[in-house]
């Protein structure tokens, strides 16, 4: 199984059409995604100095899109951790499996768009940090 680095994940560009009237950014699946979308969710109405996240996924890769508003994402590879703030809705966080995720400082307004590479399955989750580090310490 591989062993992902908090450094596989990455901010990147989505186009953007810059027009008078506002701007407008599209998702391709297959061109821009680095896998198959099989779900997407949302995260609004989040209450300030709430946090999301605590969790990782076994197998599930996600991008994640500021669709409106900010947030930062800590994630946590179980060496490493790496903070990537999100402010802009054509810069999304690419997030590999196995990466402990918390996110926080939701302004307000903030929405959280999420392209998942798979269906929701709470078998995909690891819920607890200590176990965690254990799956990670074995791979
Ligand atoms: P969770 O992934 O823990 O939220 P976050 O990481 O944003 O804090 O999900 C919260 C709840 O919603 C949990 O009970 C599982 C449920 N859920 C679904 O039923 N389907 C989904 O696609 C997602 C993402 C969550």
């Amino acid at each position: 199984m591989k062993k992902y680095s908090v450094n596989d994940c990455y901010i990147f560009d989505l186009p953007k059409i810059q027009d008078n009237r506002g701007n407008l950014t599209f998702v391709e699946g297959e061109n821009h995604i680095p896998f198959e979308i099989k779900r997407i969710y949302y995260l609004y109405d989040v209450p300030s100095g709430s946090e999301r996240g605590a969790h990782a996924h076994k197998e599930l890769f996600q991008v994640m899109i500021p669709i409106a508003g900010s947030f930062d994402i800590t994630l946590d590879d179980g060496n490493e951790k790496k903070t990537f703030q999100l402010n802009r809705p054509n810069k999304p966080l690419f997030i590999c499996p196995k990466m402990w995720r918390q996110l926080s400082n939701f302004s307000s307004g903030s929405v959280c768009l999420v392209l998942a590479s798979d269906r929701y399955t709470e078998d995909d989750y690891i819920r607890d940090y200590d176990s965690f580090k254990k799956i990670i310490n074995k791979t």
